[in-house]
């Protein structure tokens, strides 16, 4: 089977993906400088898989690092997820978000053609359709993004867009992601912020489990169904299968893929919170507050694509991704501490 390099494999969405590759049995390597993830969530990998991981401890910008795995292991693919997620940090030090995800990427493909390992999975992101008309397509105009994060995302896929243009030997599959919640069913691994959270799900955990007081429900006055935002939330193990798919796709081809990671359905905020109570029974304490900076008011994916192409669709609907989220989180309270 296959060998994949999964950088920032030890972090949310690299962890479920690591699993679902193991069950696969694609031989994994993870590559992690645990700046937003611990140690610990490798064993818990290891014991949902029943598989040993290899382990690189390293930053993605570290050139001799890499060089070094790349030329210790022979690796067929990479998954690069490796990066910084947080959209308003993104805006206070943005040149650290285009240092780690911009020159980390450019550093990554570099090594990657040195051992001409041609074969890659990027981690991209819904955002960089911008104010486009819902749903959003895999062909419509991208780049009309509102902040550094996103910015790094557009960046990155027009880089690798070029690289496929110089070089028609790579296989390069763009996997724009909507908004991933849940955790894996075991409660094992699952999402953990940093300090406040400023996504959705982890924070109506975080009221739910006691931790913090109150969500606030940012804007109750746009044009939705209910007055709040819509979103496409996608259970992280469907996510993460998506992923496998991807791999697929790209093994057996060349060429640069762009698919949409999403359900194909929006639901609003409040639509959420009533998800949440229904499937869990926990009451969420919240009050409709003003909205936030730069958020648009609905967005989702036209997920055909990835049907038609992968054979990819959802399984987990949102009972089911809260119901998880939840278990994630009643078992680990203190998160991997
Ligand atoms: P995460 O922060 O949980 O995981 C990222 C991992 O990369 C972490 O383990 C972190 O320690 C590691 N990392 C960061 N910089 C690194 C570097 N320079 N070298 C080595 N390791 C590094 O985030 P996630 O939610 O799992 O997201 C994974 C990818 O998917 C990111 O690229 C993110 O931008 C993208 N994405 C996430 C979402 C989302 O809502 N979670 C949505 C769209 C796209
Ligand atoms: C969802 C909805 C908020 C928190 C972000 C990034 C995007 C992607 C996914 C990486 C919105 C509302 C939230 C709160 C609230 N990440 N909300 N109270 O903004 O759709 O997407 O994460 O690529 O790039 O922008 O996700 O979870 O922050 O918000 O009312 O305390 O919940 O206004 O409508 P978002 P989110």
């Amino acid at each position: 089977m296959p060998t994949i390099l999964a950088t920032g494999g030890a972090g949310y969405i690299g962890s479920h993906t690591c699993v679902e590759l193991l069950n696969e049995n694609f031989d994994v390597i993870i590559l992690d400088n645990f700046h937003n993830s611990v140690p610990e969530v490798l064993s818990r990998i290891e014991c949902i898989t029943g598989k040993k991981i290899k382990f690189y401890n390293c930053d993605v910008r570290n050139k001799e690092n890499l060089k070094k795995i790349f030329s210790e292991n022979k690796i067929d693919a990479v998954i690069h997820f490796a990066g910084l997620k947080s959209v308003g940090e993104s805006c206070k030090i943005p040149l650290d978000y285009f240092d780690n995800n911009v020159s980390g990427t450019i550093n990554l493909c570099n090594v990657m053609k040195e051992f001409n390992v041609k074969n890659l999975v990027f981690s991209s992101s819904a955002t960089v359709y911008g104010r486009n008309p819902i749903p959003y397509k895999e062909d419509m105009p991208t780049g009309d993004v509102s902040n550094p994060y996103g910015r790094t995302k557009y960046i990155v896929e027009e880089i690798l867009k070029d690289l496929y243009a110089s070089d028609n030997d790579w296989s390069i599959a763009l996997l724009r992601y909507f908004n991933p919640i849940g955790a894996h069913e075991s409660g094992l691994i699952g999402e953990e912020p940093n300090g406040i959270p400023n996504n959705l799900m982890p924070y109506i955990s975080k009221v739910a489990i006691g931790k913090l007081e109150k969500l606030t429900v940012f804007g109750g006055d746009y044009d939705t169904k209910d007055g709040t935002c819509i979103r496409d939330y996608i259970h992280v193990v469907d996510l993460a299968k998506g992923h496998t798919k991807a791999l697929d796709k790209i093994l057996s081809s060349s060429g640069i893929q762009i698919y949409n990671l999403g359900t194909g359905k929006g639901y609003s905020v409040l639509e959420i919170i009533k998800a949440f109570e229904d499937s869990t029974g926990q009451k969420v304490n919240y009050s409709i507050g003003p909205r936030r900076a730069g958020d648009l008011a609905a967005n989702y994916s036209d997920s055909q694509k990835a049907l038609k192409e992968l054979g990819w669709k959802t399984q987990y609907d949102i009972n089911k991704m809260c119901k998880d989220t939840w278990n994630w989180q009643q078992k680990n309270p203190n998160g991997y501490k």
